[in-house]
């Protein structure tokens, strides 16, 4: 349970920082944030979310890099040699369990991003205004076998890079593919704002609505935080056990959690606009990002290359996420099982590829299977996110706060830090706010 020597670590500060960013913001923040604010209320969903990223998403951050740090093991691993004997080390299979369901989606969506990418190139989208865009996002998700193809390409190329390991691989990629994205939403943002009605769109985004809160919207905002933060998944958990004990968690923590806002709130801002300027209807869901963005990019000169540009970095963004996903099931069976290398990464994506089949067809061939009123894409992603990982998270803040302890637990934290005041308000949100909140929202969210 010491800093072992022959574990991997990261080979600088700046190329944690960059991967473990680059794991956090994927399509959660361009893709899911702006499609959740939609269907949530705008900015009753907002002041809900920064809430919930205050109180449970960055101590519950600190918490999970503090727990890898400290065991230099995968999330199984982690919660057992953390509390040796106490069978707790069952509350790490519930994070792959909820990783692997989200790799199972998420590659479809990233193959979405690829296609898109293609298709832009191509002239494909060039022309189309906000109609146009979404029948052809209805058609291509429709198609039995494109979306398959689609996912079944991503799958390999990011098991690839896996294949080549921690810091040569996922450092290498996070350090040149992260922060394009930032500076296309930005230009994006600029432009919509100058579109008629693209203001009031932002403007209601950024309105907290009082009248607009209910516990589903806040139950919705705890799975927005999870997915996003990329927590109760273990992926925090394993990158965390690259760190060094000289690397310093609460500046890591607020750093990546800004970024991870900071990307998510402007995602959200430009899609949202976008849907008021053109009249696009929240309803297309899944698929707003696909319709909304090119739409602002055909009111700019140079089209073709700018959405190119966007969907090839929002590939990357979604690339960066499968890797940590990837990493995390890996890690498992490489440490737990014992496998090589090669044969983790085959079977892993293999499986994944698989497992997402159904979620490929949901809009095609599978489309008239419902579970509980939703089709099987969207049904895994409410599963996952507003039931699983706040469970996962749940288990964790428990975890950390009652059986590690925030005494050992905050030592590992803080440990070369001196912040007094911070300490003992990360053990209070650990110990009584998070539970209870997380406990609170889930209960209540269910329920209604
Ligand atoms: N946080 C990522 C996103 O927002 C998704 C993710 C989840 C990545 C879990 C890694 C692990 O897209």
């Amino acid at each position: 349970m010491n800093d072992s020597q022959d574990r991997e670590q990261w080979a600088s500060r700046t190329g944690f920082i960059l991967a473990t960013v680059g794991s956090a913001v994927g399509l959660g923040n361009v893709w899911r944030f702006p499609t959740i604010v939609a269907r949530s209320g705008g900015g009753a969903f907002l002041l809900l979310y920064l809430v919930i990223v205050l109180g449970v998403g960055i101590p519950l951050m600190m918490s999970e890099l503090a727990m890898g740090r400290r065991s230099q093991r995968g999330v199984v691993g982690a919660f057992r040699d953390l509390s040796p004997g106490t069978g707790w080390w069952g509350a790490g299979l519930v994070a792959p369990l909820a990783v692997f369901l989200i790799a199972s989606y998420y590659s479809v969506i990233a193959g979405w991003t690829l296609i898109f990418t293609l298709l832009s190139a191509a002239g494909g989208l060039s022309g189309l205004g906000s109609d146009g865009l979404t029948e052809l996002f209805a058609h291509l998700t429709t198609d039995t076998l494109l979306p398959v193809y689609g996912q079944g390409a991503f799958l390999i190329l990011a098991s690839i890079i896996v294949f080549y390991g921690v810091s040569a691989g996922i450092e290498r990629w996070g350090r040149v593919l992260t922060p394009g994205i930032v500076v296309l939403l930005l230009v994006l943002l600029g432009r919509v704002l100058l579109l008629e009605g693209g203001l009031e769109g932002a403007v209601w985004f950024l309105t907290p609505n009082f009248a607009d809160m209910s516990f589903d919207v806040a139950l919705d905002a705890l799975g927005q935080v999870f997915f996003s933060f990329s927590l109760g998944m273990g992926a925090v958990l394993t990158y965390g056990s690259y760190l060094s004990r000289r690397d310093d968690i609460p500046v890591n923590s607020l750093i990546i959690s800004l970024a991870d806002v900071g990307i998510a709130i402007l995602a959200g801002l430009v899609v949202i606009s976008a849907l008021f300027a053109f009249g696009i209807e929240a309803e297309a869901g899944f698929g707003l990002v696909f319709i909304a963005l090119p739409a602002v990019f055909n009111t700019l000169p140079g089209a073709v290359f700018w959405s190119t540009v966007f969907f090839l970095s929002l590939s990357f963004a979604a690339m960066t996420s499968v890797i940590s996903f990837l990493e995390v099931l890996n890690a498992l069976l490489i440490e737990e099982m014992g496998w090589s290398r090669p044969r983790a990464v085959v079977t892993v994506g293999v499986s994944c590829f698989f497992a997402g089949i159904p979620s490929a067809l949901s809009e095609g061939l599978m489309r008239h299977v419902r579970i509980l009123g939703w089709d099987i894409m969207g049904f895994t992603d409410m599963l996952t996110s507003n039931l699983i990982l706040p469970l996962s998270g749940l288990l964790t803040t428990v975890f950390v706060a009652w059986i590690w302890g925030t005494r050992a637990a905050g030592a590992e934290v803080f440990l070369g830090v001196r912040r007094s005041g911070a300490i003992p308000l990360w053990s209070f949100i650990m110990k009584y706010i998070a539970p209870l909140a997380l406990t609170y929202i889930l209960i209540a969210g269910l329920l209604s």
